[in-house]
């Protein structure tokens, strides 16, 4: 039997208090990992690590509040907790708006949410890995990073830069038992897209239609053909997280539904 075996792995998901991160969080402590979970307010905190404790019969989940979209934010963070095994930067907005009309401060607001949150953890953490021979760091990207959407060239354009924050990294900690990659995770049913699905199609549509509406005229190169379930991305990031994904690094693993339409990953 093969299992996915993250017993004594601490691991922290950045944004875990719903959507991808919160499956990710599941299935790492269902692994046997302790997780941390992370939001913005320890309310939301909170609420994660009792409901995902409580879906997963395990007490494997620890509060990690902070804003990580701030270098105060990561700096406490990394105070309470100096040390994981697993880092996995889930955290990314994205949004629609029409290309000529975002502002300088949404471009930097971007890059500092979803490239530097990522890389100012992986200096915290990397080190400590390194020095230990084991570690894993997962960076969440998109299919945006490969298929720039013309509604959110902004978003594409961070999850490109994760691609390459992912492979420089692996590079820094080559032949150190350390593994760097990200996932190119596709179009997922989260409360997130939810609402950026309402942004594009008629709202008063009922989400299964909604759903079948923006699949059809924005996302039709999907194989898939549906939405994603955040637990097929959870999957995913769990066995790159696992001893089992050891030869694994540098690399860019999609979970796209086959969204990107390459036959390279
Ligand atoms: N959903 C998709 O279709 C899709 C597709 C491809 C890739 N992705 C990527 O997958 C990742 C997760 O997406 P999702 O749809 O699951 O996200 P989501 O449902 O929008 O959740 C975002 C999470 O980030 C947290 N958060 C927001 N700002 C934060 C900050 N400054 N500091 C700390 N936490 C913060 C939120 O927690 P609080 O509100 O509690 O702070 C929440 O837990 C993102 O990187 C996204 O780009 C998503």
């Amino acid at each position: 039997m093969i299992s996915i075996d993250l017993e004594g792995r601490t691991a922290l998901v950045t944004g875990s208090t719903q959507g991808i991160g919160e499956a990710v969080a599941a299935k790492l402590a269902l692994g046997g990992a302790r997780v941390g979970i992370n939001g913005r307010t320890p309310a939301t905190v909170d609420a994660a690590v009792a409901r995902v404790n409580e879906a997963t019969f395990t007490d494997r989940c620890f509060a990690a509040p902070g804003d990580l979209a701030t270098e105060d934010g990561a700096a406490a963070l990394a105070a309470e907790l100096p040390s994981v095994d697993i880092l996995v930067n889930n955290l990314g907005i994205f949004g629609a708006e029409p290309a000529l009309e975002i502002a300088d401060e949404e471009w930097r607001r971007y890059f500092e949410v979803n490239v530097l949150s990522a890389v100012r953890l992986i200096r915290t953490y990397l080190p400590g890995m390194t020095a230990q021979g084991w570690g894993r760091v997962l960076n969440i990207a998109s299919d945006s990073a490969i298929v720039i959407p013309e509604e959110m060239i902004h978003y594409g354009t961070t999850k490109t830069a994760l691609l390459a924050v992912s492979r420089g990294f692996a590079k820094a900690a080559a032949g150190t038992g350390v593994t760097v990659n990200s996932v190119i995770a596709g179009p997922t049913h989260t409360g997130g897209v939810e609402e950026f699905v309402y942004q594009l199609v008629d709202k008063a549509l009922p989400w299964e239609e909604a759903q079948r509406e923006f699949m059809r005229v924005h996302r039709p190169q999907s194989l898939l053909r549906r939405l994603i379930e955040p637990e097929e991305i959870a999957n995913l990031v769990a066995y790159l997280s696992s001893p089992l994904a050891s030869a694994t690094t540098g690399a860019a693993v999609r979970v796209d539904g086959g969204y990107v339409d390459s036959i390279l990953p």
